[in-house]
């Protein structure tokens, strides 16, 4: 009776529930605990001219102001190259950069601090989307390019070209509990960080570097967080360097948390991108060549933006085989918060550009949406299994996905219903829409695939294993603890996750690119093989009694729900804890360090060639949407998914990460917006503006199901990768709109349409359609 495999609740399903469960602002104060907070620039892009904090540290409960002046070590940051001043020097660079950071008793003296401090700037002219900064010449470092075959002789000798751009909105991650952090100073220059993030490691070695100490002197720790979503991969170490720095000026414990408001307006999200794509097709309706650019808003600094661009550029075949390619990709440099990871990783933004282009194609060829991917789905057929970047799909389930899902949604008979539907109805439109998603999993940077673990068997045959994994809501505790369970053959009850942390488990990767559970759920399991080998050893000696001719070989020692047995003699067993009690009797050592490195993964970027990953994540979506023709309204009214994540290592957790993918990636593409004003300022900076899907706007008929599949040979118990995946899919939802806009053009231009598809946006769509011709003629 193993764990792997079963519905096992998320082990803080009951705490969530009922409050027991401790975010890092749950902590009580700390004794003489010190609020720190920003002074930030008022100035997207400004030069600083007089910065004075003499009155401000007159306030009383002010306790430390700090500037850039005051770092210890390096005041440049970056998590790639490292190109963002943590406390403005001279040149702000984006609206609410730090100038300074305040640490003060309470929260009403930070905030008197923060008005008292005298700021003087000179506005410098700030660029903010991509076509200003692309027509300024501002970008982030060299284009890059993936590029396969001769795409200009494709097209010339292609049958049809489709021509089209498209705008792609950014994200915000929305996680509910804020960027934060705590920091308690130790002796000699040492630093205990508490921190939500999603790599400590990073975090740790930040720390380190603005204190200007070694990174073994600071550990990070982080329990939990209350969602990351990619917005605490790189950007949680802000709050805890500026935290570091207060608390090693005042050697007082120091908290640093954001508002709901602030960390909106001041942190990073996902990139926006706007897509140029020339897409050509033969006379049989098959994709002879993509030509495209991907251009993204960067904001203010390189964080992530090229893994993000790369994973873009690497994901815009989609599900579909590219005869011929050239894609370039180019950083946008801008004043905004630096952007960063976002479930997904670029992926959905790569794969937005290859659907519009499929959904005009199928508009310019007069066909169905549907058939056009279908027949252009990867396939093993005539060698069409070869991406553009020259890796090979293995146990490729894509027009299997597509045959069940058309199937199953009943998609041709309500293709036939909706076209009537919308024959008919003065006041409604319908669209449907179904799109595929081939998702890389593997960190595209081969150095990040690898872990470590770190297991430790107690006397009573108790168990804790740490690794570098961190819990996001995601549930790669519990599937660690599975793993341990399973493969030292012990109840689930028995093995317990502990608090990640960087003195338990060092250089770790961070919790991202959906691989957490691979990477640290194979390094846990190797540790748990090094200490069953050990102690089948001990058991060997316990189990055989030559005297009485009863023999016991250690490499016949199984371990099997809190057993230790010889499988030629299983009805003599022993118990596990009694087998801990007598290798620790013997001094055998009980605790192990794992390790795990992703086998064969290889991408050379300036070639754009190579496997990145070890396999791939898929799935497919229906989605149907009904639009209110004339408020643009729209709500997503049935949705059918299918997602292939082989053999689920519990599929309980697995549904609800593909149920909250999809319905976050439906967010991103019909209702959040991210609006700025004329200064750069987020005005939708706050739940009340800025529109994430909420339980009303689940769809009524909602069916979700795995794939059966079994043939991933090359994973963790024949798991596939879950987090980001079906997020993908929410494009589904986006393409349902724009299908919707094809029956209300009437066979005229469809007008563009941009993402996210908001009320507004499609009722411009609609507006700028020509007045229809009476159906009937009055009188
Ligand atoms: N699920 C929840 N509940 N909360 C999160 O923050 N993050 C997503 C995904 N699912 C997230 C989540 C992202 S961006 C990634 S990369 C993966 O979880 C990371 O966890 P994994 O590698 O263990 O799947
Ligand atoms: Mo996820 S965007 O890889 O943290």
């Amino acid at each position: 009776m193993g764990a792997v495999g079963k519905d096992i609740p998320h082990d803080s399903a009951v705490t969530h529930v009922t409050g027991e469960s401790v975010f890092l602002d749950d902590v009580a104060p700390l004794s003489g605990e010190l609020l720190a907070g920003i002074v930030p620039s008022p100035f997207a892009h400004g030069r600083l001219k007089r910065l004075d904090i003499s009155k401000a540290l007159q306030v009383p409960g002010v306790v430390s102001i700090l500037t850039h002046a005051d770092v210890p070590g390096h005041n440049r940051f970056g998590p790639a190259v490292k190109d963002e001043d943590l406390l403005v020097i001279e040149e702000a660079v984006f609206l609410g950069q730090p100038l300074a950071v305040i640490g003060a008793t309470s929260q009403e003296a930070l905030e008197a601090a923060r008005k008292a401090v005298i700021v003087e700037m000179e506005e410098l002219p700030p660029i903010f989307g991509i076509d200003e900064a692309a027509a300024a010449n501002s970008f982030i470092g060299a284009p890059r390019y993936i590029r396969r075959g001769d795409v200009d002789a494709a097209l010339a000798s292609s049958h049809r070209i489709v021509e089209g751009d498209v705008e792609i909105g950014g994200q915000e991650h929305f996680y509910l509990e804020s960027n934060i952090s705590i920091v308690v100073p130790g002796e000699q220059g040492q630093m205990t960080v508490h921190s939500s993030t999603q790599h400590p490691s990073e975090v740790q070695m930040m720390v380190a570097e603005v204190l200007g100490v070694p990174f073994n002197h600071v550990v990070c720790i982080c329990k939990r967080m209350g969602g990351g979503f990619g917005g605490k991969e790189t950007q949680a170490a802000q709050p805890a360097m500026m935290a570091a720095l207060i608390a090693r000026r005042t050697g007082r414990p120091v908290r640093f948390v954001y508002s709901k408001d602030d960390d909106m307006r001041y942190t990073g999200k996902r990139h926006p991108f706007k897509a140029w794509y020339k897409l050509g097709l033969d006379a049989q309706n098959r994709i002879t060549a993509l030509d495209a650019r991907l251009y993204s808003n960067g904001g203010c600094s390189t964080d992530l933006s090229f893994a993000v661009l790369e994973r873009a550029m690497l994901h815009s075949d989609n599900a579909y085989f590219l005869p011929a390619v050239r894609i370039e990709g180019r950083v946008c440099r801008t004043n905004l918060p630096s952007n960063t990871a976002f479930r997904g990783f670029g992926g959905p933004q790569g794969v937005a550009m290859i659907e519009a282009a499929l959904q005009d194609a199928a508009v310019a060829l007069g066909v169905d949406p549907l058939d056009l991917r279908q027949r252009n789905a990867y396939s093993d057929a005539d060698a069409r299994n070869v991406t553009h970047y020259g890796q090979v799909i293995r146990n490729n389930v894509l027009p299997e996905l597509f045959s069940t899902l058309r199937a199953e949604s009943d998609y041709d008979a309500r293709r036939a219903e909706i076209t009537a539907f919308n024959d008919a109805s003065p006041t409604h439109l319908k669209g449907l829409a179904v799109s595929p998603v081939k998702f890389g999993i593997s960190f595209t940077r081969r150095t990040m695939n690898q872990a470590n673990a770190l297991v430790n068997v107690y006397q009573d045959g108790s168990v804790l294993v740490s690794t570098g994994a961190t819990e996001m809501g995601q549930g790669v505790y519990t599937r660690i603890r599975q793993v341990v369970a399973d493969e030292l053959g012990i109840p689930l009850d028995q093995v317990l996750t502990a608090p990640t942390s960087t003195d338990k488990n060092n250089n770790t990767s961070p919790t991202a690119a959906s691989a957490g559970t691979d990477l640290n759920g194979a390094a846990a399991l190797d540790a748990c093989r090094k200490i069953r080998e050990r102690m089948s050893v001990v058991a060997a000696g316990m189990l055989g009694r030559p005297e009485e001719g009863l023999t016991a070989e250690p490499a016949r020692i199984t371990f099997d729900a809190g057993l230790v047995f010889d499988t030629r003699a299983p009805q003599r067993s022993l118990s596990f804890v009694d087998v801990c009690c007598q290798a620790y009797e013997q001094r055998v050592s009980l605790g192990e360090r794992g390790f795990y490195a992703t086998p064969g993964v290889d991408f050379n970027r300036d070639t754009g060639k190579g496997s990145p990953f070890l396999y791939y994540t898929n799935g497919i979506a229906c989605s149907e949407v009904l639009i209110d023709r004339f408020t643009g309204e729209m709500s997503v009214s049935r949705v059918d998914l299918i997602m292939d994540v082989g053999k689920p290592l519990n599929p309980g957790i697995d549904r609800g990460q593909v149920v909250g993918g999809f319905i976050q990636g439906m967010g991103w593409c019909t209702t959040e917006e991210l609006v700025y004003g004329p200064k750069g300022q987020l005005l939708s900076y706050s739940p009340t503006t800025y529109k994430i899907p909420n339980i009303s706007d689940v769809p009524p008929v909602f069916n979700v199901r795995f794939l059966d599949n079994p043939n991933s040979d090359v994973s963790l118990h024949r798991s596939k990768a879950v987090g980001e995946p079906p997020l993908l899919l929410g494009l589904s939802a986006w393409l349902a709109v724009k299908d919707a806009l094809r029956y209300a053009s009437r066979g005229g231009a469809v007008p563009k349409l941009r993402l996210p598809a908001t009320g507004e946006a499609i009722l411009l769509a609609l507006e700028s359609l020509p007045e229809p011709a009476p159906a009937v003629a009055l009188g």
